[in-house]
């Protein structure tokens, strides 16, 4: 399949191509969207095709605006007052809302599951291509299924050139970290993945916020937690809590081996957190063959990055 190129003034034409069931990546203020018609189940089928993504893990649907929300998910009486809040304060942006899905929503959209993810993303083009389609776009991070997710044009063609019909060329993702995804179907809310809105940011909206399930990565509920995520092929160890001189020496040991390392110091900051997966696919560039990693407080962005940290790392030194 020859993949096409759009510049960011043929989003109509890249919209064309999801009406017509097919798949664009486009970039949105977190990472790239590998995209699909969100009520389309064929098209939904590739999406799972293309990233070698396992069927049980389920896609976030994108509106183009907030009235949006009620065509593909119910807000029961008790929830609207919360979900007036959040939308009101994070959309359009990093937040992704769990609600019970509408029968219109096709199962291979929701993994089987009666709940729908949902999320207004900030990013014009994003807006503007979820518009000219017609239609709600399901789309994951635009990378190969447990590969680390695109947050710049390179990558996404890196995984998906001649695989997919269309990519929509655009800058770095401004916040490089995926959205936070907070489920509203259970009584008490759940954060089930943190993301660019902080966990206290979005405790002010919701006092009874849960983050039992993040924390301890309990596999239940997202059923995307439990796959090995965001890793690139060097071996990634962290080290939690930090010690430099730990790494260092490991470093050391390791370069004596022969092998090429990478220390990789953690900063609790948007710029740190903005290139993290970009970083980690310059490491497979430059054949790294083991990246040390530092940690940071689990703070504002720092719960978000220490997440992907643990994910990505196949060792943790304690
Ligand atoms: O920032 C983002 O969220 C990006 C951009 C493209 O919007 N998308 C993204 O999608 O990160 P993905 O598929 O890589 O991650 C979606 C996460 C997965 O962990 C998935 O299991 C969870 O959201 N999820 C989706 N629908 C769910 C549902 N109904 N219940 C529980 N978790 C759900
Ligand atoms: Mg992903």
């Amino acid at each position: 399949m020859k993949t096409i190129i759009f510049a960011s003034r043929d989003i109509k034409k890249a919209g064309e191509l999801i009406k017509q069931g097919e798949l664009v990546a486009f970039p949105t203020e977190t990472v790239y969207g590998l995209g699909a018609d969100a009520l389309n189940p064929q098209a939904v089928k590739k999406i799972f095709l293309a990233k070698g993504r396992p069927a049980d893990n389920p896609l976030i649907v994108h509106i183009a605006d907030k009235a949006d929300l009620e065509t593909v998910a119910f807000v029961d009486s008790w929830q609207k007052e919360l979900v007036d809040k959040l939308t009101d304060k994070f959309w359009p942006g990093p937040l992704t809302i769990i609600l019970r899905k509408k029968p219109m929503v096709p199962y291979e959209t929701s993994a089987g599951l009666d709940t729908v993810a949902v999320r207004m993303p900030k990013n014009k083009i994003a807006i503007d291509l979820i518009k000219y389609s017609g239609c709600p776009i399901a789309a994951p991070s635009a990378n190969i299924s447990s590969r680390p997710s695109g947050t710049c044009f390179e990558h996404v063609l890196e995984d998906f050139d001649g695989k997919i019909a269309g990519i929509i060329r655009s800058k770095q993702s401004e916040i490089g970290l995926e959205s936070t995804v907070v489920d509203l179907t259970t009584k008490k809310p759940h954060l089930l993945r943190s993301g660019g809105v902080s966990y206290e940011d979005l405790k002010t909206s919701l006092p009874d916020l849960d983050i039992r399930n993040d924390l301890k990565g309990d596999v239940a509920k997202s059923p995307g937690m439990k796959y090995r995520h965001y890793t690139p092929e060097a071996k990634i160890i962290l080290f939690e809590p930090s010690a430099d001189k730990k790494i260092q020496s490991m470093a050391k040991k390791i370069r004596s081996e022969g092998k090429k390392v990478r220390v990789i110091i953690s900063r609790r900051d948007l710029k740190f957190a903005k290139n993290l997966f970009k970083v980690f696919r310059q490491c497979d560039k430059e054949k790294v063959d083991c990246i040390l990693i530092s940690s940071t407080d689990e703070v504002g962005i720092g719960l978000a990055l220490m997440n992907r940290l643990r994910k990505a790392a196949s060792e943790i030194v304690r």
